[in-house]
């Protein structure tokens, strides 16, 4: 299969550099340079978890592509321009494989191929240029975003993932949109306590942290449950739990985009949840407080506009989906 994968940060070359290992698929990395002027001078080295070097080809230009699948890996506030540069191009499918929620609905309004929504708990890290850390296999789901996205390209992805020997599970919209929940529980316990506490992922597999990580996924739960979704209390914990085990070595994302002085995707998750539970009437604190403090260190660096309103969060329409 011919794949772009549209975002060449951490999860992009973890999943890029898995797709490319099999010579079934001709994969083109979009990115930014020095990495994508790393990968086509040495490749794209894999440590950890296994250790390979592929050769995919890499471009830090994401116009007028075409490929059969379009996946995308940029941080969700880059997805309009991922959406835009991809309208140039040509696919048979795009799959956001992101954190947080709303990348769907963005690829939907740019894109007329069917749109699929991924969700994954892989770990992984850039370490240098040309480089990536592999910290611990994990799920990989995707589906169609709406049921019109139905289509017979979603169980070819997933038989694409399969055949680099990374087991997707193909699900139906409503299955997929209910995974991205619990997959939102996760990164939402995840993230910021990591973020804040300056800590790897397993800290939250004792106490004190896992007394700071269930409240927030409980809260999930019940946004979830509020807005249609049948996410229990103990599976969004349990969700959380096997995350924290599975990629206890990893610095969680927004770990990394703190300690970068970067922009994070706090907006996207707990802000999410926080926007759809005031709507909906659910309690959420811990989301609440969380989302506060990030942002707060991120309106005092100059990231974000200091006063946002959980309306600007809203989806356009209404919809909950994301
Ligand atoms: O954002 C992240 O870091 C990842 O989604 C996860 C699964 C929490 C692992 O660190």
């Amino acid at each position: 299969m011919d794949i772009v994968v549209f975002g060449a940060g951490s999860l992009g070359s973890l999943f890029g550099a898995l797709l490319a290992r099999t010579a079934e698929h001709d994969v083109t990395l979009v990115g930014r340079d020095p990495h994508v002027a790393a990968v086509r001078k040495s490749g794209l080295a894999v440590t950890g978890t296994d250790s390979f070097t592929v050769h995919p080809k890499a471009t830090t230009d994401g116009t007028g592509l075409s490929a059969d699948l379009a996946l995308v890996t940029v941080k969700a506030f880059d997805t309009e321009t991922a959406a835009r540069e991809l309208a140039t191009g040509e696919f048979r499918a795009v799959c956001s494989l992101q954190n947080g929620m709303g990348n769907e609905e963005t690829l939907a309004r740019h894109l007329d191929c069917p749109v699929l929504a991924g969700t994954t708990s892989y770990g992984a890290a850039r370490s240098a240029p040309g480089e990536v850390e592999w910290n611990g296999r994990g799920d990989l789901s995707i589906g169609p975003w709406e049921p019109s996205d139905a289509d017979a390209i979603g169980e070819e992805v997933g038989a694409a993932f399969a055949a680099a020997d990374v087991p997707a599970t193909v699900a139906t919209a409503d299955g997929i949109r209910r995974l991205l929940w619990r997959k939102l529980a996760v990164n939402a316990a995840i993230n910021p306590v990591t973020a804040l506490a300056r800590v790897p992922n397993g800290a939250l597999s004792g106490d004190p942290g896992v007394g700071l990580a269930e409240p927030v996924a409980r809260e999930v739960a019940a946004t979830a449950r509020a807005v249609g979704v049948d996410l229990g209390d103990a599976e969004a914990v349990e969700a959380v739990a096997e995350v924290v085990r599975a990629t206890a070595e990893n610095d969680s994302s927004m770990y990394r985009d703190v300690e970068r002085g970067r922009r994070t995707e706090v907006d996207v998750i707990n802000g999410y949840v926080v926007g759809r539970a005031d709507e909906n009437g659910v309690e959420v604190p811990t989301n609440r407080t969380l989302w506060g403090l990030i942002r707060t260190w991120e309106a005092e660096r100059g990231l974000v506009d200091p006063e946002p309103s959980t309306e600007s969060l809203k989806v356009p329409g209404g919809d909950d989906r994301v």
